[in-house]
């Protein structure tokens, strides 16, 4: 491979591919309407072909199709490459119509990352760097490479760089089939032109087979693409070559006015969904009969002559293409080899698995180092909250009156850090796009949020702890302290989990925040201590209470605190010692209470506490497992 961005004259020429699709329809299961009818086509590598027509006329439908994203319902359907079955998952990069970027990382970031992820693992850096800057600058994103792509709360680049920076992030995979759902929708027609022509220009380079659904291109852009394909009601209406539009719209009846866009004139023809019939003669769905019809005797008399179908011989860039691989990229060749041959062997995989783990640890710490609102908002909070906490309940006395406040510390504590697990639910929603990508796997990610969060939220609980545990007088032993600072930040974990878990099953902001805030106060409900343990009504007693995880954390604090201590009664006038709970010292001659005696009263048994760190960790463990089935659940589906 030559610097990049070299064309190598010693460099073999690109070879042709074929992408052919036979038979494609769709209808939705269970229901009676045909979305799309039989099609069949072809594209070339290097080609562009645009898919075209007017709103609800199958477009995304076709390339659903197409990406394998979803199953042609005529059992004959076919698509092949080079005449063979293929995996568009290996071949091929969907680029949906929404755009899939980490808003906190830089432009040149999120292509970096994607070729990172998608690129074998033994690609040497130099060629990586290599393929990022030539795509950079093949989009036109050099000079805002540094940039921030932009969240709600940060302005970034404008939509039309997002839309460039998604198609790069696709691109940048080296894919051999890119298809693009209305790559330059919301863009003016300047910046589509651009859009449209970049991708024209890596099509060629990279020598990849293009389709993209396209909007209202105006005449520039619309003869950039090789072919089109125009659809209306489900149906084609034409199939060839761009320049072949006006001569085949003219022979059927609906000549192209001069000045007049051929794409626009096509669209006004198809569209049916406002009632043109008067300026045609002919009622709207009648025409697209019609004109369905017209096509099919068409390609009938095509074939009956012996030609080709238009699609099928267009050959409009294939003298034009450029004839040597170009420095950067990887050669058609390279990619197969490095694709095929190694990605068979066992180790390779899991080596690349492990690799993908590694950069997506490193993708998802600097995410989180960006992320001001998330971390030091978060961390701020805590702070603060401590604060507040150490000034409220400032030196509890070792009374008995005091040993209910010293409980509620406890109570609260976990119940904070609950509550503040909310803030992992944007975490997941905010992926969930850039993870449909299908560039990696549900168990990498969850391995690397786990990685990252650890630490992070082991930080917070040492912030937590620090300020309020000897203010307000907690047991006052280093150990008991270090093993607060555990016991919490399993707490955290484990509510953390529990966020990104109902954040997978339930996609959907509202709804997954109600469904942290319902179950965390549900698990503030039953934990024993608003309702102390031997109150608790036995239906929730048997089950919630024992896998509620605030149970645990609970139990582990106070045990930690209150044991081996004593808190001293009320002595009454009289001389009588009056203590809030049965007392196993008063016997003894002190009026006092000790640590087990409360713990006895809350029905809190005594227990190993490296058994209840078991189950805690065993808790995090369960919801890390369905945060991971699901979300492998939902990549598949
Ligand atoms: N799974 C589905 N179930 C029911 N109807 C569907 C389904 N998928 C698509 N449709 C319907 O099929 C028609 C074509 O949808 P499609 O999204 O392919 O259109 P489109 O050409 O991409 O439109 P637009 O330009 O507005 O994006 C629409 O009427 C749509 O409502
Ligand atoms: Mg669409």
């Amino acid at each position: 491979m030559t610097a990049e961005g070299q064309i190598d004259p010693e460099a073999p020429p690109l070879s042709d591919h074929l992408l052919q699709w036979k038979n494609l329809s769709f209808r939705p299961p269970k229901s009676d309407k045909v979305i799309l009818y039989s099609q069949s086509g072809s594209v070339r590598s290097g080609e562009l072909l645009a898919v075209m027509g007017p709103s609800g006329a199958g477009k995304t439908s076709f390339l659903d199709l197409v990406s394998q994203r979803v199953s042609s319902s005529d059992p004959t359907a076919s698509i092949t490459f080079d005449g063979q079955n293929f995996s568009m998952r290996e071949l091929g990069s969907y680029v949906a119509q929404d755009d899939a970027l980490h808003g906190f990382l830089t432009v040149k970031d999120n292509i970096r990352y994607s070729a990172l992820l998608s690129l074998p693992h033994d690609t040497p850096t130099n060629v990586i760097d290599g393929v990022v800057k030539k795509t950079l600058r093949s989009l036109g994103l050099t000079d805002v490479r540094k940039n921030l792509i932009g969240t709600h709360f940060q302005r970034g680049i404008s939509g039309g760089q997002k839309r460039r920076v998604t198609i790069a992030s696709s691109v940048v995979t080296q894919p051999q089939i890119l298809l693009c759902d209305e790559p330059t929708s919301g863009l003016d027609s300047t910046t589509s032109y651009q859009v449209a022509s970049a991708i024209k220009r890596l099509a060629q380079e990279t020598n990849t087979a293009v389709l993209a659904s396209i909007h209202q291109p105006n005449f520039e852009t619309f003869s950039l693409f090789d072919n089109v394909l125009f659809l209306a009601g489900g149906h084609c209406v034409y199939q060839g070559p761009t320049d072949g539009v006006v001569s085949y719209f003219t022979k059927i009846g609906y000549p192209c006015p001069p000045h007049v866009n051929p794409a626009d004139h096509v669209i006004n023809i198809l569209n049916t969904d406002f009632d043109v019939a008067e300026e045609t003669g002919v009622p709207d769905h009648e025409r697209v009969q019609q004109l369905a019809a017209a096509w099919v005797s068409h390609t009938s008399s095509l074939a009956s002559a012996g030609s080709e179908s238009h699609v099928h011989n267009s050959g409009a860039t294939t003298s034009t293409r450029i004839g040597a691989a170009v420095g950067a990229w990887m050669t058609i060749s390279e990619r197969t080899l490095l694709r095929s041959e190694k990605s068979k062997s066992w180790s390779y995989r899991a080596i690349g698995e492990l690799n993908k783990t590694w950069i997506l640890t490193k993708r998802t710490a600097l995410i989180i180092r960006r992320n001001v609102v998330l971390v030091s908002v978060r961390i701020w909070i805590y702070g603060m909250m401590s604060v507040m906490l150490s000034t409220v309940w400032l030196h509890l006395a070792r009374t008995d009156a005091r040993v209910n406040d010293r409980l509620s510390i406890h109570f609260f504590s976990v119940a904070l850090f609950s509550t503040m697990s909310v803030a992992a639910v944007p975490i997941y929603l905010e992926e969930r796009p850039v993870h449909n990508n299908g560039l990696y796997g549900a168990g990498a990610y969850t391995i690397a949020n786990t990685a990252v969060f650890v630490p992070y939220l082991f930080v917070c609980s040492v912030i937590y702890s620090s300020i309020s545990y000897w203010t307000v007088g907690l047991k006052s032993n280093g150990w008991a302290f270090c093993r607060f600072i555990f016991y919490l930040f399993l707490s955290i974990y484990a509510a953390e989990a529990q966020a990104l878990a109902v954040a997978v099953v339930i996609p959907n902001f509202v709804g997954a925040l109600a469904g942290v805030g319902f179950l965390t106060g549900f698990w503030m409900c039953v934990q024993g201590f608003l309702v102390r343990t031997p109150n608790l009504p036995r239906f929730w007693y048997y089950w919630a209470h024992w896998i509620d995880y605030q149970t645990f954390a609970f139990s582990l604090l106070v045990q930690n605190d209150l044991e081996g201590e004593t808190f001293t009664c009320a002595t009454l006038p009289d001389g009588t010692c009056q203590c809030s709970v049965p007392s196993s010292l008063i016997p003894k001659g002190h009026c006092a209470v000790s640590g087990g005696d409360v713990l006895k009263s809350l029905d809190i048994p005594h227990f190993s506490p490296a058994f209840y760190v078991v189950v805690l960790v065993v808790i995090c463990i369960i919801y890390r497992l369905v945060f991971y089935v699901v979300l492998g659940f939902r990549k598949r589906s």
